[in-house]
């Protein structure tokens, strides 16, 4: 860890700790409270970071839809490629006749990522569709 650690008390109502406890066992043997309460704050903070449109984000774009739809696959793409500083990689399953899954790594200002998903996701066709990312002042430099 390497890292000065601060020891604080926090007062919490003894059912809000026992549900807690119970989350964190969840997590497997090596999970414990202060790592889970570690988590929550990085989590808190990356979210309120990411309300900045210009805060560097990294995360990813899950999106399902079914390729038969007339001039989905050349929106998508146009939208794509209006986006390429932010796409770091693309990859695409086809899942059946119809449906096709693509998972985009995506990495820039959180402004432009979301613009993209709302763009991709709010796209006639596209079925399912997720953004999932966090600051990367939270994902990679804060360390433990
Ligand atoms: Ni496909």
């Amino acid at each position: 860890m390497g890292k000065d650690l601060i020891r604080f008390s926090v007062a919490v109502p003894e059912g809000l700790l026992e549900r807690f406890d119970e989350h964190v066992a969840r997590r497997g043997m090596q999970a414990n409270r202060s790592e889970a309460i570690r988590d929550l704050m990085r989590e808190q903070m990356a979210e309120q970071d990411m309300d900045d449109p210009d805060t560097e984000v990294v995360g990813s774009i899950t999106m399902v839809y079914d390729h038969h739809v007339v001039g989905l696959s050349g929106s998508l793409d146009e939208i794509q490629h209006d986006h390429m500083r932010e796409i770091v990689s693309t990859m695409h399953v086809h899942l059946d006749h119809h449906s096709c899954l693509e998972v985009l790594a995506v990495r820039g200002q959180s402004g432009r990522i979301h613009q993209l998903a709302d763009l991709l996701l709010g796209t006639k066709g596209v079925r399912f569709g997720r953004l999932a990312c966090v600051a990367s002042t939270s994902a990679i430099e804060a360390g433990h």
